[in-house]
């Protein structure tokens, strides 16, 4: 079960951490099928990202590099801003790199897609995304993620990595957030 349903800003645990971990060993397979011969820069969106990212690369077999950006779009609310914002670069060259970016999870879709646009100025190779969760029903801009581990729902989630107000990324699971009176 985990500390989750102590804690009493969470409704109910929706990606129990084992499942989680099953998701990601998915999508490590994936990047070592299509990325076999290949040697692509990581580029991790932070601060989200830390626990999915953390997990990834220890079960990726192929060789890669690894890099990170701050991307802060939501300004210490629960709603998206919808105006991305680059805080911190990436360092390496990704000119004529594979890159993948990871994401913690896709909502309204602004940021990654903002993003997504930006690195492609830098003539990288290819770009393609890869998300933890894919919240589809919150899009508003048109954005497919190349390999998602899962969809969810339309509700404000906590737990490996996301946060409200920068608390609860250290819950082990997703989870609900309970709604804020
Ligand atoms: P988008 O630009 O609307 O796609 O927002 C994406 C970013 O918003 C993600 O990288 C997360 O940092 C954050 N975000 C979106 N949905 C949630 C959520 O349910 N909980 C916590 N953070 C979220
Ligand atoms: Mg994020």
């Amino acid at each position: 079960m985990g500390f989750c349903m102590t804690d009493d800003r969470v409704e109910e645990i929706l990606i129990h951490n084992d499942e989680l971990k099953k998701g990601i060993e998915k999508a490590a397979s994936w990047i070592d099928k299509n990325y076999f011969g290949k040697e692509p820069v990581l580029i991790g969106l932070l601060k989200g990202c830390i626990p999915f990212y953390g997990h990834l690369i220890t079960l990726i077999k192929i060789d890669f590099t690894t890099d990170f950006m701050v991307v802060s779009s939501y300004k210490g609310t629960n709603k998206s801003s919808g105006k991305p914002e680059i805080v911190t670069d990436i360092y390496t060259d990704i000119s004529d790199k594979d890159v993948i970016l990871i994401e913690d999870i896709v909502d309204g879709g602004y940021t990654i897609k903002y993003v997504k646009e930006y690195l492609s100025k830098k003539n990288p190779k290819s770009v393609k995304v890869i998300t933890l969760l894919d919240k589809k029903e919150g899009r508003k801009v048109e954005f497919e993620p190349d390999y998602k581990c899962f969809d969810v729902a339309d509700k404000f989630l906590v737990g490996f990595g996301l946060d409200y107000q920068e608390k609860c990324r250290n819950l082990p699971h997703i989870c609900v957030m309970k709604k804020i009176k």
